[in-house]
């Protein structure tokens, strides 16, 4: 089994690497890591390796460098094949208002990390995964959305228009892969505890643990879902979410908390 994971370096990029990793022990697995942070994703590979007996390789890079990916899957295919299951999980959260000038560069970042890197992960890969569904191989692409991408959440713009946007291409991708063979799920998290939703100092509906996230995720491809929300009570506030009004939706969402807007210098 051939596996090619971005944002492996934390929260539900580590939790996949762990349940493919088990999922697949005693096979012979190999798994892609992507992130920036090299150093979290060499010891996410030697756990792996040490409590699986998988193999991975590290791809210490940036979701917004398309060549950089590109050179990626070049090694990771040369390497071990075509990947049977990529999975464009990479993404970054803050707060943004459109008011403040300095907010432009978030915005301009969430949307090229949200929404172009999950483009930049999946090009490299489709030419070698159509040759390989020919000879009947899995060949799975899986985006990872929000439900905050159901409908527009104040104080979150750059992330709800991100989410917007990644939902609206993966299910154009979706019919586009249907003539060669190659699924596409589109998984959308409700809030599931990892450092991202560790700044939310507000309530979070049915929070669910990555490692429990992990598995769902990982059956929910396994099943070929084409869209999915977990966990999956918020999947109905989702399906609820869409049919309300606009006036409605503005009445409900009047006094929500907003994200915490931070300083930028992650950029
Ligand atoms: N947690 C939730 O409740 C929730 C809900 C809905 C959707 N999601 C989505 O789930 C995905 C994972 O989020 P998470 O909760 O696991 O957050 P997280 O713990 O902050 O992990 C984000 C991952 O993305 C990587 N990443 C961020 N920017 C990157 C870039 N420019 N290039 C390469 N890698 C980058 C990070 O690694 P480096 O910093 O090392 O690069 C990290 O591995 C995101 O797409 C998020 O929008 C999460």
């Amino acid at each position: 089994m051939n596996i090619f994971i971005t944002g492996a370096s934390s929260g539900i990029g580590n939790a996949l690497a762990h349940e493919y990793a088990k999922r697949y022990s005693g096979s012979r697995t190999n798994i892609g890591l992507v992130a920036r942070r090299s150093e979290h994703l060499q010891r996410l590979a030697t756990e792996l390796q040490n409590l699986y007996q998988i193999n991975c390789a590290i791809y210490p890079l940036d979701v917004r460098d398309s060549k950089a990916l590109i050179t990626a899957a070049q090694d990771f295919i040369a390497r071990f094949g075509a990947p049977n299951i990529v999975i464009a999980n990479a993404g970054v959260s803050r707060g943004t208002l459109t008011e403040y000038p300095e907010d432009t560069a978030a915005f301009q970042a969430i949307m090229d990390i949200n929404v172009m890197g999950m483009v930049h992960t999946f090009q490299p890969f489709i030419a070698a995964m159509k040759e390989s569904a020919k000879q009947n191989q899995t060949a799975q692409l899986v985006g990872v959305a929000s439900v905050a991408g159901v409908r527009g959440w104040p104080g979150s713009g750059a992330y709800s228009a991100s989410k917007a946007a990644a939902i609206s291409y993966l299910e154009s991708l979706r019919v586009e892969m249907q003539a060669l063979n190659i699924h596409l799920s589109t998984i959308a998290p409700g809030y599931i505890r990892t450092p991202m939703t560790d700044l939310n100092q507000y309530k979070m509906p049915f929070l669910m643990d990555a490692n429990v996230f992990a598995h769902k995720f990982a059956n929910a491809v396994e099943n070929k879902r084409r869209f999915i929300v977990i966990p999956w009570q918020m999947g109905w506030v989702a399906r609820f979410m869409r049919l309300i009004p606009p006036f409605l939706w503005d009445f409900s969402m009047k006094k929500a908390p907003h994200k915490k807007r931070l300083d930028w210098d992650w950029l």
